[in-house]
């Protein structure tokens, strides 16, 4: 096991997750391949300003990545971070910037999820007081997407956007500034602010490691990095952690 995944009594843990966990389980990385949907780059389709243009267009692509997930389970490395909480309960969370639930499938409970739910849905007027509610609905035309029943604007993706902020950031840096070892796994280390989470771990003196195929752009800040896929190189890291007593 590596020295900085040696977890103590005492210790607490953050775990930030990126596409690449998700990868072994069907669910495309973003930046692996060319970028495209429809010949539209991801950054013009996830924007307020493309849902203002084309919301049928924003549905279209969160309508397929839907339809999509539903057919994807967690792989070996989501299963052991699940089995890893029950261990060690709220000493541990999953910070995670994926929109799909493979952790929760898993069984992990403590997750926050920083980008939002692919299978939650909101009013897309940032002053109506709806709240987010499940919807694994998907909407192909315009005559399809439904009005919010208390303002009447449309329901968007409860997804957060280029130019959102992420969500609940409030609790992760609480978690964050209290954590002892911080594992991230499958992330380019390109998206802010998670990709300086590290920087905020490593000033707090916690072991940091990072965990897939490639170095990720910000590879220098970790303590540790162990190159190889998520769902082989997880498990064999945390076996020792989650087996039985
Ligand atoms: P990226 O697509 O940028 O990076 C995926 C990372 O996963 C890469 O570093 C790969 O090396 C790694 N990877 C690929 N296969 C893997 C495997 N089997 N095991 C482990 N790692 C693997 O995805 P993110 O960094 O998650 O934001 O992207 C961050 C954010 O950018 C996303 O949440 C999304 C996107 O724009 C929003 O939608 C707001």
């Amino acid at each position: 096991m590596s020295a900085a995944m040696e977890i103590l009594p005492q210790d607490r843990l953050f775990v930030l997750t990126g596409a690449g966990i998700s990868a072994e389980s069907g669910i495309p990385t973003f930046r692996g391949q060319d970028g495209l949907w429809e010949g539209h780059r991801i950054e013009d389709v996830a924007t307020p300003r493309a849902f203002a243009l084309d919301p049928q267009l924003v549905w279209r692509f969160y309508s397929m990545r839907r339809a999509h997930a539903l057919k994807c389970k967690p792989n070996p490395a989501h299963v052991a971070l699940a089995q890893l909480e029950e261990k060690l309960g709220e000493r541990m969370l999953v910070c995670t910037q994926n929109v799909d639930s493979l952790h929760e499938l898993a069984g992990s409970k403590c997750v926050i999820h920083m980008h939002g739910e692919l299978f939650k849905s909101r009013c897309s007027n940032a002053r109506c007081a709806t709240k987010p509610f499940d919807d694994v609905k998907t909407y192909q035309n315009r005559s399809d997407i439904p009005a919010c029943t208390r303002c009447g604007a449309l329901i968007r993706p409860h997804i957060c956007w280029f130019g959102e902020i992420p969500f609940r950031m409030d609790e992760i840096l609480d978690h964050l500034q209290r954590c002892t070892v911080f594992l991230t796994v499958g992330t380019s280390g390109v998206v802010q602010p998670a990709a300086s989470f590290v920087e905020v771990a490593r000033q707090i003196g916690a072991r940091t490691c990072y965990v897939g195929p490639e170095n990720p752009a910000n590879a220098g800040a970790f303590d540790e990095v162990v190159l190889g896929p998520a769902g082989e190189r997880i498990p064999e890291m945390l076996r020792s952690l989650i087996k039985p007593a």
